[in-house]
């Protein structure tokens, strides 16, 4: 089905958006026409493709004579941007988007805030990308490979898996009803995992270790976790304190963070808490084991 596709427009030339362009780029899938209001943006993009590329000043004039459009920009500019592109085309003689497929890259939103081209009879779905791009520059490299999850109007699923086979990602099917927690999944799975090795390092700097250091010295430890997750299930994969029911190791974590890093006090017994519950399908201990994590805890303001 991508054989046959002419040409793609891919709207906002962000993280995803350029590493969509990279890939589409890469594997000649046709014409590509983006648009983005940052011409710095355009410039980075052409840095990055061997292939030529035709830049528009506006999405409506990205989208003529596209038959895929990737509407790549924040999800809070999404509706709003659906909603113009099918009042612009409506207002430039257009007599529909018959055979047009749009799609939007969002993980919380569905293709529902597509409607307003879904009523001028375009295909819409959304189609994430269960990656996190934090540079454009890396992008392509990062979704190459990557799942995507498909959800909408089953006549682009097609065009979506075909897409999705070429960039060597798989693709799974959702059901609308059920992004909001799929995306739940992906934020604790991603950013809640950045969150938890800043506090990591933040508490390696109560020794004195500069945070960059610490950052390099953990980075191994990851690698260890992520290789072991690679392996087996996080119940099999789980060490440390709690799994070997040592509440003496874990009483002195709490003693020391609360001395020297109060705000951390919440979130550490918040997490043993949640590694507890991990032992105990592993087996061997119980919540008696640790009586440190069972007294009650106290507001700390930091
Ligand atoms: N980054 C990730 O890890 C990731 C992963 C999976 C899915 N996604 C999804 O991918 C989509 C894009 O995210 P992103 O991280 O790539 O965002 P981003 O880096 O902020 O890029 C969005 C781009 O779109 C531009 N833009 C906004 N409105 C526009 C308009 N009307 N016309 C032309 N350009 C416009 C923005 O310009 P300004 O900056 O000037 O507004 C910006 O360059 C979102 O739906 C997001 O949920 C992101």
């Amino acid at each position: 089905m991508v054989d046959n596709l002419t040409t793609i427009a891919i709207i906002g030339l962000g993280r995803v958006g350029t590493a969509l362009a990279v890939l589409v780029g890469r594997h000649a899938l046709g014409n590509l026409r983006v648009c983005d209001h940052n011409l710095n943006k355009i410039d980075s993009l052409k840095a990055l493709l061997a292939t030529p590329v035709t830049v528009c000043s506006t999405p409506a004039e990205a989208v003529a004579g596209a038959e895929l459009v990737f509407l790549a920009v924040q999800d809070r500019h999404l509706a709003g941007l659906a909603e113009n592109l099918a009042e612009s085309l409506a207002g430039s003689g257009r007599a529909d988007l018959k055979g047009c497929f749009f799609a939007h890259l969002s993980g919380a939103l569905t293709s529902e805030v597509l409607r307003p081209l879904a009523a001028r009879a375009a295909v819409t779905f959304s189609l994430h990308p269960l990656q996190s791009v934090a540079a454009a520059a890396n992008g392509a490299e990062a979704l190459a490979g990557s799942y995507f999850t498909f959800e909408g109007d089953e006549r682009g699923l097609v065009v979506a898996s075909d897409l999705v086979k070429v960039f060597g990602g798989h693709l799974v099917r959702l059901a609308a009803a059920d992004k909001v927690l799929y995306h739940a999944a992906a934020v604790v799975s991603s950013n809640f995992f950045i969150a938890l090795e800043e506090m990591a390092i933040t508490l390696m700097t109560g020794i004195g270790v500069d945070a960059e250091t610490a950052r390099q010295m953990l980075l191994p430890l990851i690698r260890g976790s992520f290789d072991n997750l690679e392996r087996v299930s996080p119940a099999e994969a789980l060490t440390g304190p709690i799994v070997r029911g040592d509440d003496q190791t874990v009483a002195a974590h709490l003693a020391a963070i609360k001395k020297k890093f109060p705000e951390y006090v919440v979130s550490y017994r918040l997490l043993a808490g949640l590694n507890l519950d991990l032992a105990m399908q592993k087996g061997g201990v119980t919540p008696a084991d640790f009586p440190s994590l069972k007294s009650p805890i106290v507001e700390i303001k930091p």
